[in-house]
């Protein structure tokens, strides 16, 4: 019988995810299907009771259900716990185990795709909302040697950067401040929707002071590569733009459904394919 699976969300339709999976189930001989389920917020309870009620094997949760699906499940891996956030469910015979893989898998695919181990580097945060506090921890846990943030509201950073509580050096600026010192950081990454369609025109920090072979990623896809990433790359930065973090955030939720760690190249040509 075929087993389901699923990405609950609002909006969800334009969601890259069901072709991604479904093409790696079908490359697999896997039996089975990846559908995109448009849920509202007052429908969530009923939703996450309707996984366990049809057997649904496995979801992916987004925006805006990621905190709010948190209480409804049975049980929340560590991670995703000090996170605040899940966006994977397994279901384990009718138990429902909340994970997070968004924070690993940006790191994981920042790793393969720039050739970089996180271990002593120092790093520079774009931006403190749900994405950088994912990424965050993420990168605490690979032993980087310190994790700035800075961000358009400094109490922000300060509270992420509290309530992380992990033994990391971390301080936090201003951006006009991280500008100024823009040369210290090895690896530096945009977690804001900063440059996002349409209005692509936009710079989240500027790059004035850039190293060449700095690491500079973006978690933005849309489009490909952001103005901000482009003008890193004139100046001899290594870049990294956000398909990476999507592809590996799915790739990561694949292996805890079926065990199998999915070829992330074909993930990223059915991905791209679609972004064109
Ligand atoms: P998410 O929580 O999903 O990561 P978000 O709430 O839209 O996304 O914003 C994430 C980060 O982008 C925040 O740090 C936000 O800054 P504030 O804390 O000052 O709100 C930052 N951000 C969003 N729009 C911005 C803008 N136009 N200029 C600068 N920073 C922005």
């Amino acid at each position: 019988m075929k087993q389901l699976y699923g990405v609950i969300g609002c909006p969800v339709h334009h969601s890259l995810s069901p072709l991604m999976h479904n093409g790696v189930f079908q490359q697999l001989g896997i039996e089975a299907y990846y559908h995109a389920f448009h849920v509202e917020k007052d429908q969530l309870p009923a939703a996450i009771q309707g996984l366990k009620a049809l057997g649904i094997a496995g979801a992916n949760v987004t925006i805006p259900h990621k905190t709010a699906v948190m209480p409804l499940l049975d049980e929340i891996d560590e991670m995703a716990q000090r996170i605040g956030a899940v966006n994977t469910i397994v279901n384990e015979n009718g138990r429902l185990i909340g994970y997070n893989t968004d924070g690993p898998g940006f790191v994981r695919a920042l790793c393969e795709e720039t050739k970089t181990v996180i271990k002593g580097k120092r790093i520079l945060l774009v931006g403190a909302g749900g994405a950088a506090r994912g990424i965050y921890f993420a990168l605490a846990s690979e032993q980087a040697a310190r994790i700035d943030i800075c961000n358009r509201t400094r109490s922000t950073a300060t509270q992420l950067i509290e309530e992380a509580d992990v033994s990391i050096d971390s301080s936090v600026y201003s951006i006009e401040e991280a500008e100024k010192h823009l040369d210290e950081y090895e690896i530096i990454i945009n977690t804001t929707p900063v440059g996002l369609y349409p209005n692509v025109e936009a710079m989240p920090l500027s790059l004035d002071r850039l190293e060449a072979d700095t690491v500079v990623s973006d978690i933005i896809y849309n489009p490909l590569e952001t103005k901000w990433l482009q003008e890193a790359r004139q100046k001899r930065a290594i870049v990294q733009n956000g398909v990476g973090m999507f592809i590996y955030q799915g790739a990561l939720a694949f292996e805890k459904w079926t065990g199998i760690f999915p070829d992330v190249k074909r993930m990223k040509q059915i991905v791209i394919q679609q972004l064109g």
